[in-house]
């Protein structure tokens, strides 16, 4: 680390992800029960920028949020650096400025704590200057929120040992390097249907699947999904693909569902678009697939290459589910960046 007495500036950008195999069930620090895989976005990110100096303790002197000092916020990242200081010793010395943005709207109902803590944990990797920067990186990140540890690298990543892939850790995510061309422009329309908080935290929803009578049979599924994704990503196929990315989200929320409590997250406009996505599959043979995280929004996953008809489907059939006609649409991309340095 450069400890020259003045102030210091980094910038970074890092973002959000969307899971194929669902994280849902952790462990002692931010382990997660079984493993996970994502496909990276490009444009729903978080912006963070820290300037930081040497002080006599840890200070978080401000946290601003949109430009706007945000006090809730701030205790959380208090509260998160204060808790990784034992693995990050350096922070007992630093007096830290943090301001964070997203290029997304707060309340669209996108995860925007993977984005935000996968820039922080990338900026302090970088404040530190360590030689494996997105293994550090991602392992900060998932100290702040699981999900975080798999957007630091793209456009595929996984996360959670897995017995036959010698480089997956629960510790921090890796990069998916088999990848074929049919998988190299990948889309993610996300229809937006609730916005707003979430029903459920994602610390309760986790909570959810201690005592769940299902959990065994649930982590065995995780992993033989993660190799069928796995190999479907390497061979381009996409059929393999769609219907476990389908059977993920629908298991995620059977699971939720069946759970004490229950948790019912759908709204009956994620069951219209994931019925109106089947009978679009079938009548056109394009491999329009649909996921779904721990809320009501659907995100569509489709080959850049059948664009056009599928933005035709959207508009024409998919928009009036959406609450006041809004989406996203967005595509794989690379992980986390530097914008400034000093
Ligand atoms: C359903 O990463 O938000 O989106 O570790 O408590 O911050 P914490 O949880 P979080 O959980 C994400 C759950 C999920 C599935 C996934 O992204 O894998």
């Amino acid at each position: 680390m450069n400890n020259t007495g003045s102030t210091q500036y980094i910038e970074v950008q890092a973002p959000s992800n969307i899971a194929f195999v669902k994280y849902w069930g952790k462990h002692g620090r931010q382990f997660p029960i079984n493993p996970s895989i994502s496909m990276t976005l490009e444009n729903c990110v978080t912006t963070c920028k820290i300037a930081y100096k040497p002080s006599d303790e840890f200070h978080l002197d401000s946290y601003k949020f949109e430009g706007q000092e945000n006090e809730s916020f701030k205790s959380r990242i208090d509260n998160y650096l204060r808790g990784i200081m034992d693995v990050y010793p350096a922070l007992q010395t630093l007096s830290l400025t943090i301001e964070s943005s997203n290029s997304f709207p707060h309340s669209s109902g996108i995860a925007s704590s993977a984005s935000a803590f996968a820039a922080l944990g990338y900026a302090l990797a970088q404040i530190e200057q360590v030689d494996a920067i997105e293994t550090r990186a991602s392992e900060l990140a998932r100290l702040g929120s699981g999900s975080a540890a798999r957007s630091i690298q793209g456009p595929y990543t996984l996360w959670g040992h897995c017995d036959h892939i010698a480089e997956s850790s629960d510790q921090y995510a890796v990069r998916v390097t088999d990848v074929h061309p049919n998988f190299i422009d990948v889309r993610n329309t996300i229809l937006l249907i609730e916005t707003g908080a979430k029903a459920v935290s994602s610390t309760d929803g986790h909570a959810l699947i201690d005592n769940h009578p299902f959990k065994h049979a649930r982590i065995e599924q995780a992993h033989q999904n993660i190799q069928a994704t796995l190999s479907s990503i390497k061979h381009g196929d996409w059929e393999q693909f769609g219907t476990i990315l389908e059977n993920e989200a629908l298991t995620l929320h059977a699971m939720m569902m069946t759970s004490t409590p229950a948790v019912i997250l759908m709204m009956p406009q994620t069951i219209g678009v994931m019925h109106a996505v089947r009978k679009f599959r079938q009548e056109t043979n394009i491999p329009l697939y649909f996921t779904i995280d721990a809320g009501a929004n659907v995100h569509l996953i489709y080959p850049a290459s059948h664009i056009d008809k599928t933005t035709d489907f959207i508009t024409s059939h998919l928009v009036h589910y959406c609450k006041n006609g809004q989406y996203i649409n967005d595509k794989n991309g690379q992980g986390a960046r530097i914008i400034h340095g000093s």
